[in-house]
């Protein structure tokens, strides 16, 4: 059905390989490349367009980018139309392909300081800021959390931080005392699949869709935080541990990272009749890792808040892939960004997969649509409006999609318990941005990335079902996962449920976002609503004055 993900070892394999190849080197020189010392390959997954990348055999599809000297951002050199095909078990390059020279860009991607100085190539619009005064973060009294092992405690949160190879980091058991209760709100909360589809039909990029999480794996790319850290404030490290290619332990030190921030105001009141100010300061915790995948980078941040919100927040960034194009040509599917050099557009989709426990494991979900009434004797001025629930009770019916016209959202809600007005307790997944899938309808990749075909999938919880686009992604011909399991038609009411939510970053890149990209932000929140009786937030007691009225 598929193969395994890209291991470290078939990196170093495929640049091996490949550069031993005639064909390869031929072509290479043919675009005035003699020396293949600095020169980068980066494995791309073959992916499934026909039947020549079935998976019965380990295939690859590597890149070719040209690099000056190791520190130099060889993603800046794309060689264009130059297309390998490996055997990764065998060791053997199937085949070559050459669909002719196009130029190298030349143009220097340097995004370091150093380099970019050592090399002269300070571009016009980055010389160094000397204007910056220090903004220190100090907590004198420490950090307000508590943490056991892996156990959290802060404010009223509860939860426990996991970590997997395949999706990094884990959340587990999330709750929150109420009135000396804990309730349970998350059981495990995870990215279970992401993919990134890019829309060019032109050789070098026709194939690129890759799963990060089943193709790579989210948490065997995740950084390691000594070496420079992205934090500010009293920073608590976890490490992770993950297998190695021999099979042996490997702790990767500083995997996660946790933190408080400063949120701005949480909630603020001015009598004007009075004068009176009430105002209180949003304090929350950030839960976070970083992962590289080759020239992109995302962060994956869990936020806590002191209202009961829970978000989750992609962060991106790092070096788009990009293409090249002849000089005086207009790229069509992709945004030119230096000369000679293009970014084909793309999506970044993300699959969470959130097995909630509002108040206990056995949940309803509900879609809820703003829908404006029509004009009549109830409604004469046409300003009416009402928040009309839809119960989703079957596997069939909770393939959704976002819809900002009516303003969807999806509680979860359990029946079981009801608040002081008596409605059930919920909690409610609000979307954030997102996007749809560019796919046509038949195209084989979208196929294989089934779960981005909506961004709303609820399923009864089954213990095998992990990842969005089944266990093994790598070469799949698609079908797997959510698409295959939501056949099964099994009710959704009164049960343990798993929501998936996909949510997708749409990238039609901008000179801007080269040679590294500003951090771009997509995710989404878990709200209560009627989980508590009023805002939870009421009891947090006021900042001192001093912290805001120094000169
Ligand atoms: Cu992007």
């Amino acid at each position: 059905e598929g193969q395994t993900a890209l291991t470290e070892e078939d990196f170093g394999n495929a640049e091996r390989m490949l550069k031993e190849d005639e064909r390869w080197q031929e072509a290479m020189r043919k675009r005035g490349v003699t020396d293949f010392e600095h020169v980068m390959i980066d494995p791309w997954p073959a992916g499934y367009l026909t039947d020549e990348d079935a998976p019965t055999r380990r295939l690859n599809r590597p890149l070719t980018y040209v690099r000056y000297s190791d520190d130099e951002n060889g993603y800046a050199h794309p060689v264009e139309g130059l297309l390998a095909l490996l055997d990764l078990d065998r060791g053997e390059v199937l085949d070559v392909v050459d669909h002719g020279v196009i130029d190298i860009p030349e143009a220097a991607g340097d995004y370091t300081q150093a380099g970019m100085q050592a090399e002269g190539n300070v571009p016009h619009y980055a010389q160094p800021r000397t204007d910056l005064k220090p903004l220190e973060i100090t907590q004198p009294e420490g950090p307000s959390f508590e943490v056991n092992g892996y156990e959290v405690r802060w404010q009223k949160w509860r939860f426990r931080v996991g970590f997997t190879a395949r999706e990094g980091l884990v959340l587990h058991t999330v709750g929150y005392e109420d009135r000396g209760v804990l309730r349970s709100i998350l059981y495990r909360a995870s990215i279970s699949e992401m993919v990134v589809p890019y829309g060019d039909p032109t050789p070098s990029h026709v194939r690129k869709s890759v799963f990060d999480a089943g193709e790579a794996g989210l948490g065997v790319n995740v950084n390691s935080l000594t070496l420079g850290c992205d934090c500010l404030g009293e920073i608590f490290y976890f490490d992770a541990v993950l297998g190695d290619l021999d099979g042996k332990a490997q702790v990767v030190k500083n995997a996660i990272c946790m933190h408080e921030e400063d949120y701005g105001v949480l909630w603020k009141h001015t009598d004007f009749r009075t004068g009176k100010v009430e105002v209180r300061r949003s304090r929350r915790l950030v839960i976070s890792t970083f992962m590289t995948l080759a020239n992109y980078d995302y962060g994956l941040f869990w936020y806590l808040y002191q209202d009961g919100t829970i978000q989750c927040e992609v962060k991106l960034t790092g070096i788009m892939s990009m293409g090249a194009h002849h000089e005086g040509d207009d790229p069509q599917h992709g945004v030119k960004c230096a000369p000679g050099l293009y970014a084909p557009h793309h999506q970044h989709f993300f699959n969470a997969r959130l097995d909630l426990a509002v108040d206990g494991h056995r949940n309803t979900i509900v879609e809820v649509d703003s829908v404006p009434g029509p004009l009549g004797p109830e409604n004469p001025y046409g300003n009416a409006w009402r928040a009309v629930p839809t119960q989703l009770t079957r596997e069939s019916e909770a393939q959704r999609d976002i819809d900002a016209k009516r303003a969807r959202y999806w509680k979860i809600c359990n029946e079981n318990k009801v608040n002081h007005v008596g409605d059930p307790v919920s909690y409610k997944l609000l979307p954030g941005e997102n996007v749809h899938h560019m796919f046509h309808e038949d195209a084989p990749a979208l196929k294989r990335a089934g779960f981005i075909a909506h961004h709303l999938w609820v399923t009864q919880y089954a213990r095998r079902e992990q990842y969005a686009a089944g266990d093994f992604p790598y070469q799949s011909r698609g079908g797997a996962g959510l698409p295959e399991w939501v056949k099964q038609d099994r009710s959704l009411q009164d049960e343990d449920v798993v929501v998936w939510y996909t949510f997708g970053a749409h990238h039609v890149a901008r000179p801007e976002d080269w040679p590294v990209m500003p951090v771009s932000y997509v995710g989404f929140h878990l709200k209560p609503s009627g989980f508590f009786d009023g805002n939870p937030a009421l009891d947090v007691a006021p900042s001192e004055e001093r912290a805001c009225h120094t000169n």
